[in-house]
C-alpha cells in the first residue's frame, strides 16, 4: 500500500511533501531505478540539482506519472548565478526533466563573486512567468539570508542546508522559523552515520523503528522536510515509514543532545576552492 505523505505549505501556498528522494550521487540506470521504485512506494518528491547531472535519467523514471502529483526540486549551481546565466540553467534544467514547471528552484551555493541581486531578479522572472513554482536557497547561513531578503521581491521559501543529528544548526532553524523559511535537511541520515550511533539505536528500540527512520522522525517533528538518499529498494521503503510514530519529548531531547556542529559538506571548504578558482566539481564527484 503507498504511503501518504503529508505536506508543508510554504510562505506562497505551495505545498511541499515532508519527505523526498534525494538524488546526489544517484545517476544512469540506478538513478532510474531508484526514482521508478521510490514512485511505486509512494514518494512524490524529488530532489536534484543541475550538478548532480541525473536530470534526464529522472525524466525518464517519471514519465508517465501524473506531473500534478509530483513536487520537483533542482538547483542552479553556483557558478551560473549571473542574471543570463539563471535563466539558461533553467531553460536546460526544463528541457532535461521534460517538464513545464520546476516546484522548487534553489540556489545550490551562495557565490560571493556575484551579487545576489541579480539572481533574483531572474529568479524573480521564471517565478513571474510560471517556470517555478517557489523559490529558495541552499547553504545559505543567517547573514546570506538576511542579505537576500534586503534585494529580494517575491517569497524566499525554502533553505535547504546539511543538518542531522551532529548538526543541528538551532540558530539557523530559529531564524527561518521567524522568517517562514522552510528549512529542508539534507545528508539527514548523516549519510549513514546515524546507523551506528549507541543513543538513537537505543531510542529506536523503544519505537520498533531503525535509527533511520527514528533519526528522520526528530527532524519531521520539528516541521523541517528531510530528503534521505536511497538507492537500495529495502532503504527506499525503510524511509518513508515515518509517519505512524512520533518521538516523545524525552526522546528528542536525547538525539539533540548530539550535536557537535559537525559538519560534512562544509561551506568553508567550498569557498576555499571558490576563493583560488579550484573545480569544485571534480572534488564533489570524487
Ligand atoms: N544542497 C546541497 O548542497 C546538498 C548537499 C548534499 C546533499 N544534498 C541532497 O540531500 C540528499 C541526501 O543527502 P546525502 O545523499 O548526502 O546523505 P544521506 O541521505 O544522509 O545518506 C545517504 C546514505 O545513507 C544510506 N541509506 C539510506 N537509507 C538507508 C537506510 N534506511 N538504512 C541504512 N542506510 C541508508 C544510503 O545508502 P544506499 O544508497 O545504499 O541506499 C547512502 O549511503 C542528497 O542526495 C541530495 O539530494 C544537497
Amino acid at each position: 500500500m503507498k504511503v501518504e505523505i503529508p505536506n508543508i505549505k510554504l510562505n506562497n501556498d505551495v505545498e511541499m511533501p515532508v519527505i523526498g528522494l534525494g538524488t546526489w550521487q544517484l545517476t544512469g540506470k540506478t538513478c532510474e531505478r531508484a526514482v521508478r521504485d521510490a514512485i511505486l512506494l509512494g514518494y512524490t518528491h524529488i530532489d536534484t540539482a543541475d550538478f548532480y547531472g541525473n536530470h534526464k535519467e529522472i525524466a525518464k523514471a517519471i514519465h508517465g506519472t501524473d506531473r500534478k502529483k509530483l513536487f520537483i526540486t533542482t538547483k542552479v549551481w553556483y557558478d551560473n548565478l549571473k542574471y543570463d546565466n539563471v535563466l539558461s540553467s533553467c531553460k536546460r534544467a526544463l528541457e532535461e526533466l521534460e517538464t513545464n514547471y520546476i516546484d522548487l528552484y534553489l540556489i545550490h551555493w551562495p557565490n560571493k563573486s556575484i551579487h545576489f541581486k541579480e539572481t533574483f531578479e531572474a529568479l524573480k522572472k521564471l517565478y513571474d512567468e510560471g517556470k517555478v513554482r517557489a523559490i529558495g536557497v541552499s547553504n545559505f547561513t543567517v547573514g546570506h539570508l538576511e542579505e537576500a531578503k534586503r534585494v529580494c521581491s517575491i517569497p524566499i521559501s525554502v533553505n535547504q542546508v546539511e543538518f542531522h543529528p551532529y548538526l543541528n544548526q538551532k540558530e539557523l532553524l530559529s531564524y527561518c522559523k521567524k522568517n517562514g523559511i522552510v528549512v529542508t535537511a539534507y545528508s539527514p541520515l548523516s549519510r549513514g552515520k546515524v546507523n551506528d550511533d549507541k543513543t538513537i539505536i537505543d531510542v529506536a528500540k523503544k519505537y520498533n523503528k531503525t535509527p533511520g527512520q527514528t533519526t528522520l522522525r526528530w527532524m519531521i517533528d520539528k516541521n523541517i522536510i528531510v530528503i534521505p538518499k536511497a538507492s537500495s529498494f529495502e532503504h527506499l521503503k525503510e524511509n518513508l515509514n515515518v509517519f505512524d510514530f512520533k518521538l516523545k519529548k524525552e526522546d528528542a531531547a536525547l538525539i539533540d543532545g548530539l550535536n557537535k556542529n559537525s559538519r560534512m559538506i562544509n561551506p568553508d571548504f567550498a569557498e576555499f576552492f571558490l576563493s583560488i578558482g579550484y573545480n569544485i566539481k571534480k572534488v564533489f564527484k570524487k
